[in-house]
């Protein structure tokens, strides 16, 4: 079971999956958490480069590469030998924010995108992908509170606005595979759902 945490700045991805991790491992689960671009020594090295706010000049086609290369070596390295070994992988993140970022965000070709997504993850995609759904003004406070700024949260609100109506988009475009959660709601009731959409998920498979 591939699972992916999916959402606009600030809507609460990294606070939550290692609650969801905790939880689901008290049930008896096997679980492995991992985050992109990152999860492997040379991922993560890559993700320096990507969130470096020195790196300014990137243009939008190094930066879709950059992420492919990450998402390369951990879905090989990490990902899909954890799936053989029949654990549950929890992504912050996966393809779709390649789509929400770098295609609807830079507004670049979503089929060329897709193609070189196919390319990076030998076509793995998750069996559940949730969206924590946030209005964007209000993710990007809660971002600018907690001090942890990057070089794309320093995309105009413009971007950003994009970025969460392709994520709306997909999941129209894809209802089997996504969920959608409320991420303004308390973080505690937030959690609450996050697990009711897991576990029903799980027990289904
Ligand atoms: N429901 C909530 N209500 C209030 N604050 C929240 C809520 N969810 C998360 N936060 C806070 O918002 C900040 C950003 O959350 P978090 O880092 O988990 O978001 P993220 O989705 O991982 O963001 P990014 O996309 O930038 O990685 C954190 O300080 C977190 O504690
Ligand atoms: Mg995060």
């Amino acid at each position: 079971m591939f699972i992916t945490l999916e959402g606009p700045e600030g809507s609460g991805k990294t606070s939550h999956i290692p609650h969801l991790v905790e939880y689901l491992r008290e049930k008896g689960y096997v679980v492995f958490p991992t985050r992109e671009p990152g999860g492997t020594s040379i991922s993560e090295q890559i993700r320096d480069t990507l969130h470096n706010l020195k790196n300014a000049e990137m243009h939008p086609r190094t930066e879709t590469l950059l992420y492919q290369a990450a998402r390369a070596q951990i879905v090989e390295q990490v990902i899909k030998p954890r799936l053989a070994a029949g654990e549950i992988v929890i992504s912050d993140r996966y393809y779709d924010s390649t789509i929400a970022y770098q295609g609807y965000g830079h507004q670049q070709n979503l089929d060329q995108i897709r193609l070189l997504i196919n390319y990076a993850t030998g076509g793995l995609v998750p069996d559940l992908t949730i969206l924590l759904d946030l209005d964007v003004e209000v993710g990007l406070k809660r971002k600018s509170n907690a001090d942890e700024w990057n070089r794309l949260d320093a995309y105009t609100v413009e971007f950003h606005r994009r970025v969460r109506a392709g994520y709306l988009e997909m999941v129209k475009a894809e209802p089997k595979r996504w969920i959608m959660v409320d991420a303004s709601q308390r973080w505690e009731r937030v959690q609450e759902n996050l697990r009711e959409k897991i576990l029903d998920k799980i027990g289904t498979k």
